[in-house]
């Protein structure tokens, strides 16, 4: 289960407030973080290392130290980078700097991932990923990667071949990988391919996007909605957390009220039918079992916080000749006019009770909605260049 969305909503601390209610329940529950920035010991109040460590009975924390994964998993790329970068008349690359490299920290914390879910020590493996915009690129990675290995590196490999005995002579020349660094290479996609099947798999692996209810983190979830969707990812709930408790009445707080009311309507429409689940603001920082175990109680109150709360999608993008076709799941319409409008990449489409708002990939934005039609509880909304 993977908790992500804006920057600061509160993924570290309701992924490890997950953790600490499925461990309750009696399963064995691994907390892992795969974004660079730590904050998971600050979460617990404690210090949590590379090594799975136990928090609480059945609950154990990891974070990663990436430079030993290299070391251990990649060090045939690392030589081979090593090489280009002298060639270059830089110095060689150590782990710690290959780590560096932007992205690096993520995978390599998908791979432990896949580790983790292989062994089958724990139940339960929870991830603290990192905001949207980085886990995006990094799960649309096998997809990129598919295509250059399968389009790019076999056309290489016997280059290699072919230029290996010349190559060395001149300088003009970058250095060639030999076959190990292509066995490693063929090993890493493999398991990038193998980290996307788990995560695709709906049976056992979903993403919760965590928003607050403010403008440009909905924006946000929304697009990561959108992409999450595309790459086949399944999402199970939307995490919508620090609302402002009834309790608080004070005028001070009355436009931020008004405002959450608004926009908790706009993420019903944004992301029905999926989950909704609600966290209040509390009066104080959120760290510490105790701390963690409030928050928990308020997000899942008495639901099973592992139960995947929802299949499928809000909605599909299916290609149909020259255009597309996005088709939405309303199990309880009937037929009756459709209202559509569009503007760039944003879909509004209201039909009966139902209202749904959605994004379109930028690919997308530029069609027209051409017309829209009902049957067996599905609307689908076509879309077209102008003039078709
Ligand atoms: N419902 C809440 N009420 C009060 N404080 C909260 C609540 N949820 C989170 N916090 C506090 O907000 C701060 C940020 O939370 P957290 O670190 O979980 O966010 P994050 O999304 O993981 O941030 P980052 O993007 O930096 O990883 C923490 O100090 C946490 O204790
Ligand atoms: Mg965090």
């Amino acid at each position: 289960m993977l908790y992500t969305g804006k920057g600061g909503v509160g993924k570290t601390s309701v992924a490890a407030a997950t953790a600490l209610k499925a461990a309750k329940s009696g399963k064995k529950v691994l907390v892992m973080s795969t974004d660079p920035a730590h904050s998971l010991a600050d979460a617990f109040d404690t210090s949590i290392g590379p090594d799975p460590k136990e928090m609480a009975s059945g609950l154990w924390a990891q974070e990663m130290d990436h430079t030993t994964m290299i070391e251990e998993n990649w060090s045939e790329i690392q030589n081979y980078m090593t090489t280009l970068f002298e060639w270059q008349g830089s110095n060689s690359l150590e782990a710690e700097e290959l780590a560096m490299l932007p992205g690096m920290d993520e995978l390599f914390g998908l791979l432990m991932v896949r580790r983790h879910y292989q062994s089958g020590e724990y139940d339960a493996l929870i991830v603290d990923a990192a905001p949207t915009g980085e886990t995006l690129k990094l799960l649309s990675l096998p997809d990129h990667m598919s295509w250059y290995v399968e389009k790019f590196f076999p056309i290489q490999r016997r280059a290699a071949k072919l230029v290996r005995p010349f190559a060395g002579r001149t300088k003009s020349l970058p250095p060639l990988p030999d076959d190990s660094v292509f066995a490693a290479g063929q090993k890493f996609y493999e398991a990038i391919a193998s980290v996307e099947e788990i995560l695709t798999n709906r049976e056992s692996s979903s993403v919760r996007l965590v928003v607050n209810a403010e403008k440009m983190v909905i924006a946000e979830a929304r697009r990561a909605y959108t992409y999450l969707n595309l790459y086949d990812y399944g999402v199970d709930a939307v995490v919508v957390n620090r609302l402002l408790p009834d309790s608080v009445t004070d005028p001070y707080f009355a436009q931020w009220r008004e405002a959450q009311a608004r926009h908790m309507s706009t993420i019903e429409t944004s992301f029905a039918p999926i989950p909704i689940l609600t966290a209040r603001l509390f009066d104080r920082e959120m760290f510490g079992l105790e701390a963690l175990a409030a928050l928990a109680e308020d997000v899942f109150e008495d639901a099973e916080p592992l139960e995947m709360l929802f299949r499928g999608a809000s909605h599909d993008i299916v290609k149909n000749g020259s255009g597309y076709e996005v088709v939405f799941y309303l199990p309880l319409v009937e037929k009756g006019e459709v209202d559509l409008s569009k503007r760039g990449a944003e879909l509004l489409v209201k039909v009966g009770g139902y209202r749904r708002n959605i994004l379109l990939p930028d690919s997308l934005a530029r069609l027209s909605a051409a017309g829209a039609g009902i049957e067996d509880n599905r609307l689908t909304v076509r879309l077209s260049d102008d003039g078709e």
